[in-house]
């Protein structure tokens, strides 16, 4: 175990010149974070401050499985997308594994705690993610939405703009929850009705009505999902568009057939057309096992501006690039709408920048007053962050601070 203690008294942001006395509390920070059992980490416990961080150690050190902790404080299944039990550490499989986290926020500073609930033995029933925020037990993850805004990349996401589109919807749906936390439980209703009714549907029929009723929460929440989803897309692309920095304007759209249909009608004329394709489409999604129209299908489009072209058929760099920045462009848009940037969990980002680049996403994040967490093998290559971060580094299940 192993603990930093961060000076209360004296927010270093504030003794950094990162923010004005006053605006420090203007920000988004996990100040304590806590692990049980969790992946490689039998029990840790740090103490942060508010500036971005900087984990450094070796290959399997333990750095994404620390901000796969992180991720867990927002909706979802984190940024493996690991099944709960996969989180447990692997000695003792037989326990579960919590993350606790004391987390500071505009005007206030709350807590949250998550981890696994077994069911019962014998019970019909998979294991599950509670979640209790300042000690009360909350209905589910999407709660999470209201208390933690976050994005992240990670090398698995460097294919994000070429591979399926589901992951596009993800990441999108993710800063969504950002701007408009309700999102969050409108697109797990969305899905848990979808998963009931392909289930009678597969199971060959099940009752009109209950259908009816599935289809009818499908088309009201399927279409404040594109709503929510369309207008975030739209200021996204407007502040993607209008960035001047080293990285490449993006260009933002929403593609999709409610989407079209929302370019065309009101939302209750969508929400109309969207129920009657469900009905009509009953027997075809039964037997193909998958729903065939709704916003679970739509897409987020991406251009590369300066050339003009798919973002999909530029260098695999210039992706990179343009994924980081429209996060940076999410955490500015946030920053001035909700009053203060999301956190940024960004895995092994930093290494693959120039120089240029890198300073510049080293400027960019302490003008946002943004906690992210960066991590890399090499802390060389986080020297132009100097003061500006708090530098820990990964050992083995361990974590110590002071490193620079
Ligand atoms: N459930 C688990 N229980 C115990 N250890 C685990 C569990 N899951 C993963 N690990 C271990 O955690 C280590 C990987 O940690 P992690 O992925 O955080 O490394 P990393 O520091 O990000 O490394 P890299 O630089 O290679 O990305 C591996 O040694 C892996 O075996
Ligand atoms: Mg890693």
């Amino acid at each position: 175990m192993s603990e930093i203690t961060a000076d209360r008294t004296q927010d270093p942001a504030v003794e950094h010149g990162l923010a004005p006395p006053g605006a420090a509390s203007d920000r988004l920070a996990v100040r304590r974070l806590t692990l049980t059992n969790f992946r490689s980490y039998p029990t840790l416990r740090l103490g942060l401050d508010r500036r971005p961080l900087v984990l450094v150690g070796a290959n399997g050190a333990g750095k994404t499985n620390l901000l796969e902790a992180v991720s867990l404080l927002a909706p979802g299944r984190g940024l493996r997308r690991a099944r709960l039990s996969e989180l447990v550490h692997h000695d003792r499989p037989d326990d579960g594994w919590a993350v606790a986290a004391t987390v500071d926020l505009p005007g206030g500073r709350t807590d949250i705690g998550t981890g696994m609930v077994k069911p019962e033995p014998g019970a019909d029933r998979a294991e599950r993610r509670a979640v209790r925020i300042d000690g009360a037990t909350v209905r589910g993850p999407s709660a999470l939405a209201e208390i933690v805004a976050m994005t992240w990349l990670t090398p698995e996401m460097d294919r994000l703009l070429v591979d399926a589109a589901s992951a596009r919807r993800r990441f999108l749906d993710r800063i969504v929850y950002g701007f408009d936390p309700a999102h969050a439980g409108r697109v797990a209703a969305y899905e848990t009705a979808m998963r009931q009714r392909l289930r009678l549907l597969r199971g060959g029929g099940g009752d009109p009505a209950w259908l009816a009723a599935l289809e009818t929460t499908m088309a009201e929440k399927g279409v404040a999902i594109s709503v929510a989803r369309r207008q975030v897309v739209d200021r996204l692309d407007r502040a993607c568009a209008a960035a001047e920095t080293p990285f490449p304007q993006a260009g933002l759209r929403l593609l999709g057939a409610v989407e079209e249909w929302l370019a065309e009608t009101p939302a209750l004329a969508a929400e109309d057309r969207l129920r009657t394709a469900l009905a009509a489409n009953r027997a075809a999604d039964g037997e193909a096992g998958r729903t065939s129209t709704g916003p679970h299908r739509s897409d987020l489009g991406v251009r590369y501006l300066a050339k003009d072209r798919p973002a999909e058929t530029v260098s695999t760099g210039e992706q990179k690039a343009l994924l980081i920045a429209i996060v940076l462009a999410t955490a500015r848009l946030q920053a001035a709408e909700r009053g203060a940037a999301p956190l940024l969990l960004m895995d092994e980002v930093v290494a693959h920048l120039d120089k240029s680049r890198r300073n510049a996403l080293f400027a960019e994040l302490q003008a946002l007053g943004a906690q992210a967490w960066l991590t890399g093998t090499d802390a060389s290559l986080f020297a132009g962050l100097g003061d500006a971060a708090q530098f820990l580094r990964v050992d083995d299940g361990t974590v110590i601070g002071g490193e620079k």
